[in-house]
């Protein structure tokens, strides 16, 4: 069997980063504009899918808040305030999370924390929340002895690790890895992980049949050319079904539990950038979409 720790492959998702930040910019979500200002996330975006930007932009600004307000949601739920973030890519959720009270640690890959940590170093000291609280930490999420030097700010204080817009790149083994990584630092920290990542076949239909041909198309047209730059089919890794998902997880020694990544008591600001006509048919869609508890049993 391949150690996937080994795999130098995963920086080719890293520019995905962008995209993200670039959607979230179009957003009410503190700093994003900054953040998304600062590295050309815009450019980024544009270069990385072409003209599907323009159609995207109806729905894709709205999902990319549904999620990233979800896992605060998520913390919330599980009454932890400090958190470690994996592939945090270029999210201001540490500035908050720290502005809050609690100790935010964000993890990511060596060259796009290269890229990004400065920028958002320098957004959170401006911000003037304590940067004794405040960490950006370069880690591979399958090398267990950077997840373990990253966790380590915590010393004894609870934490929740998080992660949005990375486990779908990986395939069955690599999800194994990381997951009993997590397992091991949540067991120390008495916390839980809370994820968006584990996408379903069967939702992933039913959100194409509810998009029609045209929407069907561009998002077809998205995924190959995220494909193409990531070298990762992230279909073939969805899970068929959601019990086929917690079924995985249990196995691996998770309880699993789940929420909608948005309901109709939250507000959204990018819905705005939905056409009227389509809003409520657009917001079911996002209701469609899990975001995960996972607690490890002893
Ligand atoms: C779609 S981006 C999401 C970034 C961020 N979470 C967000 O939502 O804006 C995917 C991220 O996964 C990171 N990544 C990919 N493979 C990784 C690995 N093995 N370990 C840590 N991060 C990884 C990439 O560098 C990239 O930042």
């Amino acid at each position: 069997m391949t150690d996937v720790s080994k795999r130098t492959d995963h920086s080719r998702i890293s520019p995905t980063a962008k995209i993200a930040a670039y959607w979230r910019s179009l957003s009410d979500i503190p700093y994003s504009k900054e953040i998304a200002e600062s590295v050309g996330a815009k450019e980024a975006a544009i270069y990385l899918l072409g003209d599907q930007v323009v159609a995207m932009g109806t729905i894709s600004p709205a999902m990319f808040e549904a999620r990233y307000k979800s896992i605060n949601r998520g913390l919330d739920k599980c009454g932890i305030g400090n958190a470690l973030e994996l592939a945090c890519g270029l999210s201001p959720r540490g500035i908050e999370i720290v502005a809050n009270g609690g100790t935010y640690v964000g993890t990511d890959l060596p060259d796009i924390y290269a890229e990004s940590s400065p920028i958002i170093a320098s957004i959170a000291r401006r911000a003037g929340i304590p940067m004794d609280r405040f960490h950006l930490q370069p880690a591979n999420v399958l090398d267990r002895d950077q997840m373990e030097n990253a966790a380590s700010y915590f010393r004894r204080d609870r934490f929740a690790v998080c992660n949005e817009g990375l486990m779908m790149y990986l395939d069955p083994e690599e999800k194994a890895k990381m997951a009993e990584i997590v397992r091991v630092l949540l067991l120390k920290s008495g916390g839980a992980w809370i994820t968006t990542d584990i996408t379903l076949g069967e939702t992933r239909k039913k959100i194409a049949s509810m998009l029609g041909p045209a929407g069907k198309a561009i998002a077809k047209s998205a995924m190959k050319k995220i494909a193409d730059q990531t070298g990762r089919n992230i279909t073939e890794n969805d899970f068929n079904s959601k019990a086929d998902a917690v079924l995985f997880y249990s196995k691996l020694g998770f309880d699993v539990e789940e929420f909608p990544m948005y309901d109709d008591r939250q507000t959204l600001s990018t819905a705005s950038l939905m056409p009227e006509k389509r809003r409520e048919e657009l917001l079911e869609i996002l209701s469609s979409a899990k975001t995960w508890i996972l607690k490890p049993r002893n």
